[in-house]
């Protein structure tokens, strides 16, 4: 997949616009874990809203996995979303849906050729938590809520995850569980991975880490 000048900004009351990404490229081999990294307000979640496509660029392209993200609308964009998943730094489940169902939820308005429930339950397995498939959100802790939302974001099989700082609001130690799982499904299933992270212990554990500052990337490596 690769980013080529790729410009978000805000419009902001009574002054000049916010330049939130700010001619951005990147060039990522399919399977690669990359930490994204930078200070508060740098914009790295406003770039993985671009990638995700739930925010639309100023200027710019970005193509994954041959799509060209950039230039889609409609259904084919509706289709490129379901073909990644995002994982949002404060879970966001549905409070009222049992873990099962939250991590079948993407796949509620479509016709598949599959087991929803089947493959709802061996995603649960594979994130350690087979047995809380029946638990409301509010039963389970920080990190098992982050699990059941990187299965609900592995249900579509992406090609490419996008995390939003998915360890920010767990304890170290859970956090350490959540970037094992995410590197395990790059190892097994060759999905490419962004993660935008405070956290230098795991941006020393991907294979890259590209550092945003003031909406402009910098490759530490
Ligand atoms: N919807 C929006 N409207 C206006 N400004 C926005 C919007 N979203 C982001 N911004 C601004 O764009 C800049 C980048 O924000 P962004 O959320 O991408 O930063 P970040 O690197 O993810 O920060 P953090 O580490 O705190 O999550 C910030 O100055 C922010 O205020
Ligand atoms: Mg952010």
């Amino acid at each position: 997949m690769f980013l080529k000048g790729v410009r978000k900004s805000f419009p902001l009351p009574g002054g000049a616009p916010l330049v939130a990404v700010n001619d951005v490229d990147l060039s990522l081999d399919a399977g690669t874990a990359v930490a994204l990294t930078g200070p508060s307000g740098s914009g790295k979640s406003t770039l993985l809203h671009l990638i995700g496509a739930i925010e639309k660029c100023d200027e710019g392209v970005i193509e994954v996995a041959g799509d060209r993200v950039t230039g889609l609308s409609g259904r084919s964009l509706a289709a490129y979303r379901r073909r990644i998943g995002f994982v949002f730094q404060r879970f966001h489940l549905l409070p009222a849906l049992t873990a099962l169902d939250n991590v079948m939820a993407p796949l509620i308005p479509f016709r598949v050729e599959f087991d929803k429930a089947a493959r709802a339950r061996e995603l649960l397995a594979m994130v350690g938590l087979a047995d809380r498939a029946a638990a409301l959100p509010s039963r389970l802790s920080g990190g098992q809520q982050q699990r059941v939302a990187i299965a609900r974001a592995l249900i579509n099989q992406p090609v490419l995850l996008l995390a939003d700082e998915p360890t920010g609001s767990l304890d170290s130690h859970t956090g350490t569980d959540i970037v094992d799982l995410l590197l395990r499904l790059r190892d097994e299933h060759g999905t490419t991975l962004i993660i935008a992270t405070h956290d230098a212990d795991i941006a020393a554990r991907c294979d890259r880490a590209v550092h945003m500052r003031d909406g402009c990337l910098t490759s530490l490596d």
